[in-house]
């Protein structure tokens, strides 16, 4: 890492091209994508476990109102997210965060904006539950799935060995199949990181290393999903003080939300967990200076002083993390 940051440093200095400057092979390392999507042992990928999680993902019967599903407020038209600045819920109550994206959390560590939830499955049952959100009742989810036949049938395909497969545990096991398999797909970024020099302009990749060196966005945004998987106050204003909640002694916990990944980011707007910043040149002027200072705020978050030209630069690198994914299909709901 260090390493070509030196090289590019030095190698601007001295005004060599850019393309050349860059040490590909190091980089290559860092941002590489993976070649396959990790499962947990207990929860292995099967087709047919994939066919009844997208099903139920879909499906607004699991919610008391029999208007919400999961897809509601994670909807792939917004980049998995609901494109508001706070989710809406049941009766339309609005809630305290913004809906984060579904998007590679495969490879994510912990979830929610507080860390709440150590795994998908774990997660999964929480908003049926949630009685601001889908509103039922966990014991009920089984009789509301054997009202509907078609699911039986599904069940009994994604769960073989078990004589009664219409539970909590295997919905939230499905669910977390069907949740692992959205993943960004690849984008121009990832074709100037392969080698192709054609497949970014001068400006993006001079906002890539502004991005690593200067404005130290890398610093939390790492690796391929441009995310540590934890947690820092980047000095928003507003009052929630998120994973604070659970680690209250911890200073550097207080006002800490989740590192979110920057795949798709141009699609996900308006930004962060409370919604407060509406445009990609907002996050950019917010963490350049526009921060509030307190003892929790990141070791990791200073005054950056970039200039009109950094900032433009960042922005139109964060763009080259854009995929062209191929449309989601709706499932055939079972009846
Ligand atoms: C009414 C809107 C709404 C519905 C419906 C909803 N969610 Fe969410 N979801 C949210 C919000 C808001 C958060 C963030 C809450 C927080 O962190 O405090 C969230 C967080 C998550 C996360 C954590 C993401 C991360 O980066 O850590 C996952 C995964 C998730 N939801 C999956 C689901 C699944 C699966 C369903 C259906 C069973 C569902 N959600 C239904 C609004 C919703
Ligand atoms: C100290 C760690 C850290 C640094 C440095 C950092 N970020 Fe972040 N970033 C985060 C965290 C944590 C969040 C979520 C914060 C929240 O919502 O409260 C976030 C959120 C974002 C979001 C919004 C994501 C979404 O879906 O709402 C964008 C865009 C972003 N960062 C871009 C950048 C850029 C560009 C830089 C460099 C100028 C940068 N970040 C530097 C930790 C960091």
């Amino acid at each position: 890492m260090r390493h070509w940051i030196v090289v590019v440093f030095g190698m601007l200095f001295f005004g060599t091209a850019l393309a050349e400057t860059i040490d590909i092979v190091e980089l290559k390392e860092e941002y590489e994508r993976p070649k396959s999507i990790p499962f947990p042992e207990n929860n292995q990928f099967s087709q047919e476990k994939w066919v009844l999680g997208k099903a139920l993902y879909f499906d607004p019967r699991l919610s008391s109102s029999g208007t919400q599903s999961c897809a509601t407020c994670h909807n792939p038209s917004f980049s998995w997210g609901d494109g508001m600045g706070l989710g809406v819920g049941h009766q339309h109550q609005q809630l305290g965060r913004k809906s984060p994206t579904i998007l590679n959390l495969a490879w994510d560590e912990i979830y929610m904006w507080d860390g709440r939830k150590a795994t998908l499955e774990e997660q999964a049952l929480g908003p049926m539950e949630s009685a601001a959100e889908m509103n039922i009742d966990i014991k009920d989810l089984p009789t509301i799935l054997n009202e509907i036949p078609g699911y039986a049938i599904l069940f009994k395909q994604a769960f073989p060995n078990q004589a009664d497969p219409v539970s909590a545990e295997n919905v939230a096991k499905a669910i977390a199949t069907f949740e692992r398999t959205v993943v960004s797909g690849e984008a121009p970024f990832d074709r100037w990181i392969k080698g192709d020099e054609s497949a970014l302009t001068d400006e993006e990749k001079r906002g890539f290393i502004v991005f690593n060196t200067k404005a130290n966005c890398a610093g939390c945004h790492s690796g391929w999903a441009f995310t540590d998987s934890s947690f820092h106050d980047i000095g928003l204003k507003s009052e929630d003080i998120g994973r604070g909640k659970m680690l209250p002694k911890v200073e550097k916990m207080q006002f800490a939300f989740k590192t979110v990944g920057l795949r798709n980011i141009e699609l996900r707007g308006p930004y962060m967990h409370d919604g407060s910043l509406k445009t990609l040149d907002e996050v950019v002027d917010h963490y350049d200076s526009g921060f509030v200072k307190r003892p929790s705020l990141s070791d990791e978050i200073e005054t950056l002083n970039l200039t009109t030209a950094e900032k433009k630069q960042l922005v139109a690198f964060l763009k080259t993390l854009t995929s062209a994914d191929e449309p989601v299909s709706m499932p055939v709901l079972p009846r």
